[in-house]
């Protein structure tokens, strides 16, 4: 049980990869930053895959990632906050780990996301009504996750401590998500 696959979903802003560097380190498994991993593959950032070959392009690119790393255990993972418009990358994930949704309030995120500029579905004049309008696009999708943490008034250490709780609760509960798939290695 303890080598299912964390996996933290979630949109923008909501804590993923500093969460999931927390969580990483205190479990000692190793963290995958998918964008990370993407860019590596692609020997570009983000907003250039999404300029130069689309937002489709990207997904794909996303869509391989979740597939190899749904074959291999024991990792803390943090997707980009678009993996759950498709949902085959979520029952993947689900087949080998436990996926668990970060969430916040519209107002935090836009906290959160105000100073950034390499997020390209942001890159907006409006970046209020960009968020606004994603998170209504979205916002069934996240919700159709069963494990949820309400950050908004939380600091990430507290975060970090709720996903090792339901880890625990997890394995404690008995249980079992198949892990039939080889660990296969990830190469960027
Ligand atoms: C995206 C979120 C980004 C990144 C890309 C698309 C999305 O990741 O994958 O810009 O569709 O929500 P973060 O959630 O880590 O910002």
């Amino acid at each position: 049980m303890k080598s299912l696959n964390i996996i933290l979903v979630g949109f923008m802003g909501t804590g993923k990869s500093t969460v999931g560097r927390m969580v990483a380190d205190r479990l000692k498994r190793p963290f995958i930053d998918m964008d990370e991993v993407i860019e590596e593959r692609a020997g570009k950032r983000i907003s250039d895959i999404f300029s130069d070959d689309g937002e489709e392009c990207f997904r794909k690119m996303e869509r391989e990632l979740v597939q190899d790393l749904s074959r291999r255990q024991e990792q803390v993972i943090a997707p980009g906050g678009g993996v759950v418009l498709d949902p085959e990358n979520i029952s993947d994930f689900s087949r080998t780990g436990i996926v668990v949704c970060l969430h916040a309030d519209p107002e935090t995120i836009l906290k959160r996301v105000s100073g950034d500029t390499h997020r390209p579905l942001l890159e907006n004049d409006d970046k209020a009504g960009a968020v606004t309008e994603l998170l209504n696009k979205r916002r069934h999708l996240y919700d159709a996750i069963p494990w949820r943490i309400d950050t908004t008034n939380m600091t990430q250490n507290q975060v970090a401590d709720r996903v090792i709780e339901i880890l625990d609760d997890h394995a404690s509960s008995g249980e079992s998500n198949s892990l039939n798939s080889s660990e296969g290695s990830l190469s960027s």
